[in-house]
C-alpha cells in the first residue's frame, strides 16, 4: 500500500495550518460566507442542507486497517457516528461543526488521508476497480497508475481552475468494475504485443446530459500515459466552456468540437509535452509500484465442508475469485434490508478494520457501489470472518443483487436534491426482502439519484429511478437498461414518473415481470431488457394505460 512521504506529511499539514487560519476568520465574521466559499471548497467542505458537510478522499478506495480506525474515529467524536461511503471512493461527514474541521483534518493527516481536491473545479480524486491487485482476471493493478495520476494532478498548477470538475477512472481489467466509460477521461488496461498500455476513453458522464465516453485512442503505452492526459487536461483547459456550467463538462466539449478534433488537438499537445516528461515519472511509477507489492500471503488449507446454509449463501453471493486459488475476495454488504446504502457507523468501520488486520492483511477497499472490500483473504478464515460480520449486521448476502441499491444522499442531506433517495432505496430492499424473491432475481442493479446530477449513478442502472420535484410533489422517473461495465448504455426513459408511495410497487411490478419473461434463470434483468426491448417492461410498469388501449 502507498504510504506518504515526509514531503507529504509536510504539505499536509502545511495546507492544514492555512485552513484552520481561514476557519477562525469565518468563524469571528472575519470572513463572509461568500468570501470563505472558495476556500472551503479547496478543502473538501460543502454546505448542505443542515451542516456543513467534509468530504474525504480514499484514492483507487485502498485504505489500510489504521485508516479506517481514523475514519471511525472521526464518525464517533465530530459526526452523529456514521459516515456516508459514496460512488466515488469516498466518504462524507453530514454533520460536522465548521470549527471541528481543522481537527479532523489534522487527524486524517497523521494517516496519510486528506480533502483536497474533492470538490472543486479540479481533478477529483482517482478512482479505480475496487478488486484492483486481487482480482483473477486483471492485466495489471491500476493503482500504481492510479497513484501518479494522483500525485500529478494534486495541486496541479494549472488545473487549479478548470472550466469544471474533472474525474479519472482506471482499470486494469476487461472487466470494468470502476465505470470508465461514464467518467472525464477512462482508462482501461490493455495489452499488445506483450506492453502493457491503455485504452483512453474521453467524455464520458452523468448528470443533466449523460454520455458515454469515446475511446480517443486504443492503446497509449504507459510510458506515455502522464504527458497523454495532461494533454487532454490541457485541451480541455483551453476548449471547454465557461460561459455556461452546464455545458462545461469535457462531454460537451467532445460533442460539441467532435471526437476527431478533438484528438487532432490532444495528439498536437501531446507532441509538445512528451519531450518534457524526461522519464522523471516513470521513475516515479517505479517507485510507487514496489509500494503496491502484494502482502506476503500465507497458505490457505481448504474450507471444512459448510453446514450452515446462511453462510454458504453469502459465501456464494459476496466473494469473488481471487489471483490465488486459496484465497477470496469478500465484498462486504452496507446495504442491510431497510438499512441507509453506504452508511457504516463507527463500531462497524473498527470492526471492519480489525477483521482487515486480522483476516486480511490489513487492507480495505471501498467500491463505488458503497460497499466495502476484504480484497485478500484466506479461504479458511471466511467462517469466521462471516461470524464477526453477521453479529454486527454486515453479513448480508445481496452483493450485486436487488437490494444492493445505490442511492445518493438525496432530501435527506443534500441542498441541491429535489426528492428523497434514502428512503426510497430502504423500501424497495424491504418489500424485495419480503417478497423473498432477492435470489431468485439474480443480478440487477438499481440505482436511485434525488436529482437530475445523478450522483446515484441511476443513468448505468439497469433499473434507474431518478427523483424530480413536480409542482412541489415528489415524482420518480424510471430508466432502464442502463450498465455501467465494459458493455456500458444510458438507460431509457420508460414513461410518467410515479409519485412517491408509487415507486415500490411500479419496481415490483418490472422484477415481476422479469421473471415471467426470462427465457432461462441464468439470463439476467439486463439480457433479457436487451433482447425484448422495452415494449414489455412499460406494459408491467403501465397496466392501466395498457388495459385502456385493449
Ligand atoms: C451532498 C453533496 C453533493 C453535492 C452538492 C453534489 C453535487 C453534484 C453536482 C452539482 C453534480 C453534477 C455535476 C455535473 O454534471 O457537472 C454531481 C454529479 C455527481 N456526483 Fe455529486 N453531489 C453530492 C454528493 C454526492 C454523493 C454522495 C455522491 C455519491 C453517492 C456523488 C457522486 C457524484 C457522481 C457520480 C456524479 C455524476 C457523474 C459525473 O460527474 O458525470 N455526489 N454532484
Ligand atoms: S443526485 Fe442530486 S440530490 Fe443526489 S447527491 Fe447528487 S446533487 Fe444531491
Amino acid at each position: 500500500m502507498y504510504h506518504y512521504n515526509d514531503f507529504d506529511r509536510a504539505f499536509l499539514a502545511e495546507r492544514n495550518a492555512q485552513f484552520r487560519a481561514q476557519v477562525d476568520r469565518r468563524i469571528d465574521g472575519s470572513l463572509t460566507e461568500d468570501e470563505f466559499k472558495p476556500l472551503r471548497l479547496m478543502n473538501g467542505v460543502y454546505l448542505q442542507l443542515h451542516a456543513y458537510m467534509l468530504r474525504v478522499a480514499i484514492p483507487y478506495g485502498t485504505l489500510s486497517g489504521d485508516q479506517m480506525r481514523v475514519l471511525a474515529d472521526l464518525a464517533a467524536e465530530f459526526d452523529k457516528g456514521y459516515g456516508h461511503f459514496t460512488t466515488r471512493q469516498n466518504i462524507q461527514y453530514n454533520w460536522p461543526k465548521l470549527r471541528d474541521i481543522p481537527d479532523m483534518l489534522d487527524r486524517l493527516g497523521t494517516v496519510g488521508m486528506h480533502a483536497i481536491q474533492t470538490s472543486g473545479n479540479t481533478i477529483r480524486n482517482v478512482t479505480a476497480d475496487h478488486f484492483a491487485g486481487a482480482a483473477a482476471d486483471e492485466i495489471i493493478d491500476p493503482r500504481p497508475v492510479a497513484e501518479l495520476l494522483r500525485q500529478w494532478s494534486t495541486d496541479h498548477p494549472e488545473f487549479q481552475f478548470l472550466p469544471r470538475k474533472f474525474k479519472i477512472a482506471v482499470t486494469g481489467s476487461p472487466n470494468d468494475r470502476a465505470v470508465t466509460r461514464a467518467h472525464d477521461i477512462g482508462l482501461v488496461a490493455v495489452e499488445r504485443d506483450g506492453q502493457v498500455g491503455f485504452e483512453v476513453i474521453v467524455g464520458g458522464g452523468l448528470g443533466r446530459t449523460p454520455m458515454i465516453g469515446k475511446t480517443l485512442r486504443d492503446f497509449v503505452p504507459t510510458e506515455d500515459l502522464l504527458p497523454y492526459c495532461e494533454a487532454i487536461v490541457s485541451v480541455y483547459n483551453r476548449l471547454g466552456r465557461r460561459d455556461n456550467k452546464y455545458k462545461a463538462r469535457i462531454k460537451i466539449t467532445v460533442h460539441e468540437n467532435g471526437v476527431d478534433t478533438i484528438r487532432d488537438l490532444v495528439e498536437a499537445r501531446f507532441a509538445e509535452l512528451k519531450p518534457l516528461f524526461d522519464g522523471v515519472d516513470q521513475e516515479m511509477l517505479r517507485g510507487i509500484e514496489a509500494q503496491f507489492a502484494l502482502p506476503d500471503f500465507r497458505d490457505s488449507s481448504d474450507l471444512p465442508p459448510i453446514v450452515d446454509p446462511i453462510l454458504q449463501s453469502w459465501i456464494d453471493t459476496n466473494t469473488v475469485a481471487h489471483k490465488r486459488a486459496d484465497h477470496a475476495i469478500v465484498t462486504v454488504s452496507l446495504k442491510a434490508h431497510g438499512q441507509t446504502p453506504g452508511d457504516a457507523t463507527a463500531e462497524q468501520m473498527r470492526l471492519l478494520a480489525d477483521i482487515a488486520d486480522r483476516h486480511a492483511y490489513g487492507e480495505l477497499r471501498i467500491s463505488h457501489e458503497q460497499n466495502v472490500i476484504l480484497p485478500h483473504v484466506r479461504r479458511a478464515d471466511l467462517p469466521a470472518i462471516h461470524a464477526s460480520l453477521r453479529n454486527a449486521g454486515l453479513g448480508t448476502a445481496n452483493v450485486g443483487l436487488a437490494s444492493d441499491i445505490i442511492a445518493c444522499p438525496g432530501m435527506d442531506y443534500c441542498a441541491l436534491a429535489t426528492a428523497r433517495s434514502i428512503p426510497v432505496a430502504q423500501k424497495i430492499a424491504t418489500r424485495i426482502e419480503e417478497l423473498g424473491i432477492e435470489h431468485d432475481i439474480g443480478a440487477l442493479k438499481i440505482k436511485i439519484s434525488g436529482c437530475i446530477n445523478a450522483c446515484g449513478h441511476h443513468h448505468v442502472g439497469h433499473i434507474g429511478i431518478l427523483g424530480l420535484d413536480r409542482a412541489g410533489v415528489e415524482n420518480y422517473q424510471i430508466t432502464l437498461g442502463g450498465d455501467g461495465t465494459e458493455t456500458a448504455s444510458i438507460g431509457e426513459r420508460a414513461g410518467p414518473g410515479f409519485a412517491y408511495d408509487q415507486v415500490v410497487p411500479a419496481i415490483e411490478r418490472l422484477v415481476t415481470a422479469y421473471l415471467e419473461l426470462r427465457d432461462a434463470p441464468e439470463e439476467t434483468f439486463l439480457d433479457a431488457y436487451r433482447r425484448l426491448g422495452a415494449a414489455p417492461f412499460k406494459a408491467a410498469l403501465y397496466p392501466q394505460e395498457n388495459a385502456n388501449a385493449a
